[in-house]
Parts: C-alpha cells; structure tokens; sequence
C-alpha cells in the first residue's frame, strides 16, 4: 500500500458547544442506529421532505452496483427549490450576490422563480426538449443558478463546465455530452482583468460543428463577435419570454445533471446524477450537516462549475429555502479580507470553504480577518481536500472564535452528497478527520484484498451500502462506470479512489488520493489528462505527472518530461510547456515544475511507473524499485528533481 502523506496528529477534542445542540436541527445520536437498523425506513421518511407530483413505489432497488431510488415517484427539482417555498418565502431571499467589483444582486425566491421560468420557456421556443443536454459555461454570475433552474424544470440535464476551463476542455465535454446548446457570457473579472470567456468558447466551438446555438449573457460589455444564425444575446430572449413555465413531471431515476471529472485516463468522466435520489441526499444533509434554518445567510465559496456548487449551493440549500451568498471574485481583490468584508456586511452565518483557502488566509495573517467582525458566523466547513490539523485549528480560532463547530465534509463528484462528516450538533470533532459517516451509510477501511484494516493502520477507503445521490453511471460508459468503482473488491462496494484510515473510535481520517488523480486546491486533475497534453507539444517525447504535496494547495503538478532526440531543454521551454498545459486545460491546472529528464520509471513492458516517480517528487523512499527495467533511474530522478527545484 502507499504509504499516505501523514497528518500531524493533534489530540484535542472539540465537544459542539450546549447552546448549539439545543438549537440544532438534530442533535439526537438515536438517529444514527436508527438509520442504520431500517435503512429504507429512514430514507422513506426524510424523502417525504421532497414534493412530489406522484408517490414513489419502492425506497430502493439495489443490482449490485445499479441502484434506484424511489422508484415510480414523480418530481422536479427546480420545483422543489422555487415553488414550493414560493407560499411561505416568496418574497425572502434566495440569492445575494456580489461581484468582484462590489455591485449587488439580490433574488428574492418569487424572482428567481419569474427568471428561470423564463429561461424555461426561452429554451424550449429554441427547440430545447427533455433529455436534452444543455452545457453552461458561465462565472460565477446568478445567470448560472437560473441556466441550471431552467434546464431542470424543463427536464433538460445541465452539464456545466468550470469557467477557467481553456475552449479545448469545453469542447470535448460538448461532444462527450453531445450537446447542441451552450450558454455562455461576453467575460467577466478575475482579480480585476477580464477575461474573455466568449472568445476562450468561441476557440472551442470551432470543432463542435453539433453546436447550433449559444445564448450569451452580457455581463462584462466587452467586444465580442456574435456568430449569424448562431449566438443569441441572453437578454434579446429574455424580453418577451413567459413567466410562467409548468415544471416538466421527471421520473425519479430522471438524469438531473451530468457533472465531468477527471479519472484516472485522458478523457474526463460524465458523472450522471438522477432527479429523486439526488434531490433527497441533498436536501437532507444540506439541513443537517450545515445545519440551516430560515433565518440563515449561508455562503459556500465554491464555483457552481464544480459539484460542491451543485449540491450546496443550487440543489440542498434552496429546497432548502436558504438565502444563498454567492461571490463571483477571487479572495484577494482587491485585498486579503475581501471574504471577511463580505460575512461582515452580509452578516454571514454560515462559511462552507476549502482547506486551500483557509492554508492561504493562514499564511496572510491574523490581522485580515480581525480587522472585520465576524460574530454573525456560527458553523464552518470544509471541502475538497484534508485539512490538516494546523489549519483546521486556525479556521476553529480566528474565524470561529472558538465558538463555531467545524463540519469537515468527505465527499466527492461521484457520490453527490456528503458521506462522512460531522452532525454539529452531536459530533465531538478532532483536528484533520471528518468524523463518521452520515446516518444511513457505511464506510469502511479496506485492504487491496478487502479485509477491514485495523485502527490506525493506513488503507482504502470504501462505502458497503448504497446511499440516494449515488453515481448513476457514466456517461455513454457503463463498462468504465463499472471497472472504475465497483471492481476493486465485489459489486456490493464502492471503491472510493482515497486513503484512509480508522482511530479507535471510528473516526475517518482521510488522506486523499491513491489512484492517478491529482487534488490540487481541491481540484481534480487526471495525470494522463496533463501527460497526454505534454507528450502533445512539439518537443515532447514522453511525459509522466505526478502530484507533490505542498503546504498550501494540497497538492501540486510535477511534470517529469523526455524530450524529443536532439533537443535540450531550459528555463524557457519549461515555461513554455507549463503555459501549454494550462491554456489548454485552464489556469488552475498550471503544473509546478518541469523536470527533464533522459528517462523515467518504467516496468519491463514500458509502462510508466509513478508511484515511484510519485515517491521521488515528495523526496521519499522509493519502496522496492527491481521491477524496474532500470533501477538506476531512481538516483537520477532524484538529483533532477533536487537540481530543478527552482522553477
Ligand atoms: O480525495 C477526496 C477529496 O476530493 C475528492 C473528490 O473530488 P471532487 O469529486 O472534485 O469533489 C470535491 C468536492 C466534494 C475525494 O476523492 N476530498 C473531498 N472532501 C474531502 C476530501 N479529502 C479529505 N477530506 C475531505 N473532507
């Protein structure tokens, strides 16, 4: 087993405070055997929390590793979010949002339900039809919450592709989505420069001829190039279009979005997510874990562009009837508080974020965050990535006061809905775990032969039971849907890709990634994604990728580069490579160093080996490297990557 990066350990416990367990929306420990004891009984209840138009017949109907979820039950769930908290919230908030520039939007439930409506009826006059996959790339704007509400009331799945995705990137999730309709803007501000998001999708659109239409929002105003009998101004349509748009009737096992992530291969997986057994997780865990009630001001600094957006800040928090904070900028524009000046003047209760932002606010100080007050906060989270412990108590003390559970959240694009972390108002946390799965799952720690490790001992980890929001499968790919997650030991258990281990109390400890994926700032990058980019520059002959960790942004992109014969490379080729991998994927994907190198890690058949080059990026010992075909590489790479550390 590799061995996982080790998390200082921090012994300290944190019991949630009494005046929170009185208030908190569960805070009976029951619930755990509860759910655990009848399965089926206690999703059958929550799942009444859900409108629907038709009752389902069956909780559950698991095949191993096919599960439906409330089978025959009838729903919509743009429905769920807007209609049915128009009678008692119609006139509260749903979305505050705050450009980087410091303008305000607000939408009240009854607004965002007219805006969308619209939408709706806007595209179905385009010829929009059930089933339909419509991709959105669009900033974080209110226009992606209303293109994503639209899509679900007409029965249309949304694919949305992350803005800082290159034209490149859109484009193969288009044609893997076979999508005809995309929805996009002119740009919009980063850190205060624009970026020309139009233009990047234009690049894209080039070479998906299956594209007939883009409906572009103006937001930024600046120059573009509208393409004839193509390109639609968003507002153009929005003028005369219905507000009243009947919610199409989806069958619970309806897909509600497709979601693409990165795998272990070049080509990014379409997560499909069905209509019930998403809109129940979501809807449960968003009340429980964040614990929300009606008086809350809940920001969750993801981008819609990811699942974390999709989840916890459109799906569980507005069926919820939540007002949503939402933010389109960076965390230092124009300075290093601009978050803590936003829970400030929004009066914040509630701060979902990464542990690479809180590392980041750690490094830039105490006094950012001290300069604003912060005492309308009362629960935070974490996503995306472990945090380690240092960090963890950071986020407890400077922005918590002390006073605030932490809810560190495991979960991931494939699973929908949190499986592991704390219920505030039972949960005593520690430091850097996410504590115990939700009420109604089971995780467990695996061997490669799937015996249970014991605690304290470094493993895999697995989910035994099926849970409403599951992957449903992939995307025109059931064989890889299969091989991926349900191979590793038998059918009846999810392979969740991360290490783990157990303490003796249970509690998860989670240490990320084990198979090719690279988590950097709690984004995930496939290795062969980036290698398959390198070895596509003129210069390359073979690539291998890896990730090293690094103390802010979990984990960073080592690229170890062969070059083609005859050439040799410096400072200014490695730039050049880096710039290729991140305009052709995005920015966020810029790998941290470039090493040459006359050969890699490779077994007898050829086959790259990173674990070893893995081990040599993070400066540890390589473990047993005879297979190799030349052991003597390993010296080599080392002093490489020692010489090269300066890039
Ligand atoms: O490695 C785990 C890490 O993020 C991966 C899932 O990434 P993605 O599908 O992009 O979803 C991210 C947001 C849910 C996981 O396999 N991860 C997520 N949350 C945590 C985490 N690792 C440790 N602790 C967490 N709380």
């Amino acid at each position: 087993m590799e061995e996982t990066d080790n998390l200082e350990t921090e012994e300290r416990k944190f019991r949630p405070p009494d005046d929170f367990v009185k208030n908190a929306n569960i805070n009976d420990p029951e619930i755990y055997r509860k759910a655990d004891e009848d399965l089926e009984a206690f999703w059958r209840g929550l799942a009444e929390e859900i409108k629907w138009f038709r009752g389902f017949d069956s909780v559950l109907e698991w095949e191993p590793p096919h599960a439906k979820w409330f089978t025959g039950g009838k729903l919509n769930a743009s429905y769920n979010c807007l209609d049915a908290n128009i009678e008692k919230r119609g006139d509260k908030l749903a979305i505050i949002w705050e450009g980087e520039n410091r303008d305000i939007r607000k939408y009240t439930y009854g607004e965002l339900l007219e805006e969308t409506s619209r939408l709706a009826n806007v595209l179905k006059g385009m010829g929009v039809k059930k089933g339909d996959i419509v991709t959105i790339y669009l900033p974080m704007i209110p226009e992606i919450i209303i293109s994503m509400l639209a899509c679900a009331r007409i029965g249309a799945p949304h694919s949305v592709v992350f803005a800082a995705f290159s034209g490149e990137a859109l484009c193969t999730r288009i044609a893997d989505a076979q999508s005809d309709l995309v929805i996009t803007c002119d740009g919009y501000y980063r850190r205060g420069k624009l970026v020309e998001q139009k233009k990047k999708a234009d690049c894209g659109l080039t070479s998906c001829i299956k594209v007939q239409k883009v409906v572009v929002v103006k937001n930024t105003k600046n120059d573009i190039e509208m393409r004839e009998g193509r390109d639609v101004w968003w507002h153009d349509l929005m003028r005369d279009a219905g507000t009243v748009c009947e919610p199409e009737v989806m069958d619970s096992e309806d897909m509600l979005f497709l979601m693409y992530t990165s795998g272990t291969t070049g080509k990014p997986k379409g997560i499909v997510h069905s209509t019930g057994g998403y809109m129940v997780g979501t809807h449960v865990t968003a009340k429980w874990i964040f614990d929300l009630k009606d008086d809350d001001i809940y920001w969750c600094t993801a981008d819609c562009g990811w699942i974390t957006g999709h989840s916890y800040i459109v799906y569980g928090p507005l069926s919820n009837g939540t007002t949503v904070l939402m933010y389109e900028g960076a965390p230092d524009y124009p300075e290093k508080d601009r978050f803590w000046d936003i829970v400030e003047r929004h009066k914040a209760t509630i701060l979902y974020t990464a542990p690479t932002a809180i590392r980041t606010f750690m490094k830039w100080g105490n006094k950012w965050p001290a300069k604003h007050d912060l005492s309308t906060l009362r629960l935070l989270g974490s996503v995306g990535e472990p945090i380690n412990p240092d960090a963890w108590l950071w986020y407890h003390e400077n922005i918590g006061s002390g006073r605030c559970p932490i809810v560190d959240t495991w979960w991931q694009t494939e699973t929908g809905m949190v499986l592991i972390s704390p219920l505030p108002g039972i949960t005593t946390t520690k430091p850097g775990s996410a504590t115990l799965p939700f009420p109604g799952i089971r995780a467990t720690v695996l061997d490669e032969n799937g015996n249970e490790m014991p605690p304290g001992k470094d493993g895999l980890l697995a989910i035994t039971r099926p849970w409403p929001s599951m992957v449903r499968t992939i995307h025109g790919d059931e064989e890889r849907f299969i091989e991926t997650y349900w191979t590793k030991w038998d059918r009846n258990t999810y392979f969740a890709g991360d290490g783990a281990k157990l303490d003796e109390e249970g509690y998860f400890r989670i240490s990320g990634r084990v198979d090719d994926v690279i988590q950097v700032s709690g984004h995930r990058i496939g290795t062969e994604e980036v290698e398959s980019l390198l070895v596509s520059h003129p210069s390359v002959a073979e690539a291998g990728v890896v990730g090293k960790s690094d103390e802010i942004k979990g984990e960073v992109i080592y690229g170890y580069v062969i070059l083609r014969s005859g050439l040799s490379g410096d400072n200014e080729l490695k730039n050049e490579l880096i710039d290729h991998v991140a305009s052709n994927i995005g920015p966020f994907a810029r790998p941290k160093r470039i090493i040459f190198s006359e050969e890699l890690p490779k077994t007898r058949s050829g086959k790259i080996m990173r674990r070893v080059l893995k081990a040599i990026a993070n400066g540890r010992e390589t473990g047993d490297v005879t297979t190799l075909q030349d052991p003597g590489v390993v010296e080599e790479l080392k002093r490489r990557t020692e010489e090269n550390g300066l890039i």
